[in-house]
């Protein structure tokens, strides 16, 4: 397969696509991101990498945070998890509060804001030195170890934050976080904060389509059964109220950040990354949709 020719048959078909959608402006740090940024990045099961566009610029991962944070909870205390955090999907947006109440502070799947923020608890409880622990682990699956949080996304997101605030306080009123409710939210914008590139995402995400294998350093980061979860959950829940969408146009298990990431994973194939700051209305890259949807119909490939 001629990837880098599929890039550029993609690239000339998106110039006619004019639904760019906006960039996410309730975080003040991400107002100022470029919409016309645009990248993509595949790394393939032989380890080929292709590159197309804006492929080695740091952008803010965002919610694709919630998949790392996700996987690194579960190994530390396995099947528990489900104690305190559901796995279907919420067909609802990402911050919605709805849900939260009348399911008595367990949110419905780890990859909306309330699933992230009890995910963070659990590291808090878990570890040490949560920052540091986690940070590392980020930079092993990546290969990169320049990867970092930026203070200045956190600190506008914080500011801001009334909704997460929401979300962490109605949850402790049911008895699902343990920790203080600052320092576990504090945890959560940091998550979110981190910068990676398309080149960085994609090679972070090949342990999932591996197998739960990290192939730069052939550690096994996850059992076979456990990938399967963490693949089912991002196919049923990595885009919320678009999971569907997702799931009908693409068709590969993914995730979202409204930095403008989108990062899909083929079961023992490829883990492919894309970048375009433009949001649609339910706050995913709407451009990167489509690119990956004229990628996977080229391709034809898709877990379907
Ligand atoms: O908590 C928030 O709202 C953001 N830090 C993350 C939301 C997000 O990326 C949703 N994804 N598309």
């Amino acid at each position: 397969m001629n990837y880098q020719e599929i890039f550029q048959e993609i690239s000339n078909e998106l110039k006619g696509f004019d639904e760019i959608g906006q960039v996410a402006t309730y975080i003040p740090a991400l107002a100022k991101g470029n919409p016309n940024k645009f990248g993509m990045y595949l790394v393939t099961e032989e380890g080929h990498e292709y590159a197309h566009g804006d492929t080695e610029e740091p952008f803010s991962i965002q919610s694709i945070s919630k998949v790392l944070s996700l996987v690194y909870a579960f190994k530390l205390v396995g099947t528990d998890l489900w104690k305190r955090v559901g796995v279907e999907p919420s067909g609802s947006p990402f911050n919605s509060l709805v849900q939260l109440e009348y399911e008595q502070g367990i949110p419905r799947n780890p990859l909306i804001n309330a699933g992230a923020i009890v995910i963070c608890d659990i590291l808090i409880s878990q570890l040490e030195n949560p920052y540091d622990d986690f940070i590392r682990f980020v930079r092993e699956l990546s290969g990169n170890p320049n990867i970092q949080y930026r203070e200045e996304t956190a600190a506008s997101e914080k500011e801001c934050g009334y909704k997460n605030n929401a979300h962490i306080n109605l949850m402790k009123s049911f008895g699902n976080i343990d920790n203080d409710v600052e320092q576990v939210l504090d945890f959560y914008f940091y998550l979110c904060s981190i910068e990676m590139s398309c080149k960085d995402l994609a090679q972070t995400f090949m342990f999932l389509a591996r197998g739960g294998k990290n192939p730069l350093t052939n550690k096994r980061v996850l059992t076979a059964q456990e990938t399967k979860r963490i693949n089912s959950i991002m196919l049923l829940c990595g885009f919320y109220d678009e999971a569907g969408e997702f799931a009908f146009k693409v068709g590969l298990p993914g995730k979202s950040g409204v930095g403008g990431g989108i990062v899909a994973i083929y079961p023992d194939q490829y883990s492919i990354a894309v970048w375009s700051p433009g949001l649609n209305s339910k706050g995913n890259s709407s451009k990167g949709i489509k690119a990956l949807e004229i990628f996977t119909t080229i391709t034809q490939s898709n877990v379907f």
